[in-house]
């Protein structure tokens, strides 16, 4: 198993040499004090699609610590954030509302999960933010997804 994921890290790695060197895979880490560990993520315009990869590092449940990687316009964060609080779980988001641009599923402690996703449709330099929709997470939970 451990060989597989090396080969598939190894053929994204791959890919990503031929968008000119930039990275179009991200790996970002949530622990249980709601954190990310970046604030801010890059991505090439070139990179025809982004994977991301989020780790749960902690060890909390998903129904107490949930994490999930959403992205959308940061105009649509707060919004698409207090929607899905609404919306509840397992994915608290409001099911296919096209505001939201990429997000993986919530996870809990120990577990990871990924969402690949295209950007040909974003704006290069356009105003894009990332966070956890877990109630009340967004707050702490949040960043600035770059594309140069
Ligand atoms: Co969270």
């Amino acid at each position: 198993m451990r060989t597989i994921i090396a080969i598939v890290a190894l053929a994204s790695w791959s890919m990503c040499q031929a968008a000119y060197g930039q990275e179009c895979t991200q790996v970002i880490e949530g622990n249980d004090l709601i954190k990310f560990n970046v604030t801010e993520m890059r991505v090439s315009a070139s990179c025809s699609e982004v994977t991301v990869t989020l780790r749960h590092v902690g060890t909390l449940a998903a129904n107490v610590m949930g994490h999930n990687w959403v992205l959308t316009t940061t105009a649509d964060y707060m919004a698409v954030a207090s929607a899905g609080q609404a919306a509840g779980p397992p994915s608290y988001l409001p099911a296919g509302d096209a505001r939201v641009i990429a997000a993986t599923e919530v996870i809990g402690g120990g577990a990871e999960t990924s969402v690949s996703f295209d950007i040909s449709a974003l704006a290069a330099g356009g105003d894009y933010t990332f966070f956890c929709s877990f109630p009340g997470h967004f707050v702490l939970m949040n960043g600035k997804f770059i594309i140069e």
